[in-house]
């Protein structure tokens, strides 16, 4: 995203370039443009200015999927990013070293979210890594399907422990080191299933919905200490999670979705991009769902 020093945006920017270019000056009075003639001089008010510059972050499950997508656009916009993986280890190695073209610091770690004391060492290595922890997505998660009366005990509890427990395990860890800094912002993947239910998704839609009932009473406490938490629900998004559906189901899915596709990671990850950033300063305990409609 590019900015100017008064906080106008990229279409700005781009317009004001061009009106200089042809000898015209691009004002803005009360939020309306207005075009002056004036000399071919350079603009001195503009420069380039990443969103998340500065800040570190650490993005749970970022081998592939949403999460890749995320730590790709975190670090476009000038993040420094920690990043974790635990089975897809190529992945991981891959993405570290595709992060580095956008020169900002960046570190994969092997870590399972879902176990309390990896968590903690793992936020423990990241800020004696990085220095501060500023923003913090919980997006690790699995899918184990089943309709009720067939679902297990193993698929019930893993689901709930990587899904749910997970973002217990790492904002606990995570918003330790932001109160101290009296600064944070905590993101956690949910889904729209938490939201509506799914049949046949139980454990995950609990796990969910779990996280945003998780999501708002951090908050609600952490408020003071200007930590803001927030969810993102994202809704039919094209990753390997959902790779392994039925085309005929996905055709349906799509179908009752007002934009009329499946979503993309990076969809996704420009809505994570607002709420890591100042630009979401004053929203919190919110669920901001990213999903062509389909829950309208
Ligand atoms: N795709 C969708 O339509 C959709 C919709 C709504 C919500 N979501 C949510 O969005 C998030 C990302 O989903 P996705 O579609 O990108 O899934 P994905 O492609 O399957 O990726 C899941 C990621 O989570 C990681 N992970 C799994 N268990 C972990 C653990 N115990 N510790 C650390 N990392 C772990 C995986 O790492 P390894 O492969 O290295 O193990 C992988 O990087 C999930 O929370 C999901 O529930 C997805």
């Amino acid at each position: 995203m590019l900015r100017s020093t008064d906080g106008r945006n990229e279409v700005a920017y781009a317009a004001s370039r061009f009106f200089h270019s042809y000898g015209l000056k691009f004002l803005f009075s009360q939020g309306n443009p207005i075009f002056t003639l004036c000399n071919f001089t350079k603009p001195n008010n503009i420069i380039f200015m990443a969103l998340l510059s500065g800040k570190n972050v650490l993005i749970t499950g970022a081998s592939k999927g949403i999460g890749r997508a995320m730590a790709l656009r975190f670090a476009q916009e000038g993040a420094n990013v920690a990043f974790t993986y635990l089975s897809s280890v190529e992945k991981g190695q891959a993405l570290e070293n595709e992060l580095k073209q956008f020169g900002t610091k960046i570190k994969g770690y092997r870590s399972d979210a879902s176990i309390y004391a990896s968590a903690e060492e793992l936020v423990n290595q990241v800020v004696a890594d990085f220095g501060t922890l500023e923003v913090l997505v919980n997006n690790a998660g699995i899918t184990k399907d089943g309709l009720l009366m067939r679902m297990t005990e193993e698929q019930w509890d893993s689901v709930i422990t990587v899904n749910l427990k997970s973002a217990f395990n790492l904002t606990k860890a995570a918003t330790k080191f932001m109160m101290k800094q009296k600064n944070g912002s905590v993101i956690n993947i949910t889904s729209v299933v938490g939201v509506s239910g799914n049949a046949g998704q139980a454990n995950y839609a609990a796990s969910k919905a779990g996280m945003i009932g998780f999501t708002k009473s951090v908050a609600q406490e952490l408020g003071s200490r200007n930590i803001r938490c927030n969810a993102i629900a994202p809704g039919f998004i094209e990753t390997e999670m959902t790779e392994v559906l039925d085309p005929k189901v996905k055709e349906e899915w799509e179908k009752g979705i007002p934009l009329k596709r499946a979503g993309k990671p990076e969809e996704v990850a420009d809505a994570a991009i607002f709420l890591a950033s100042d630009m979401s300063r004053y929203i919190t305990g919110q669920v901001l769902q990213v999903c062509g409609g389909m829950l309208t």
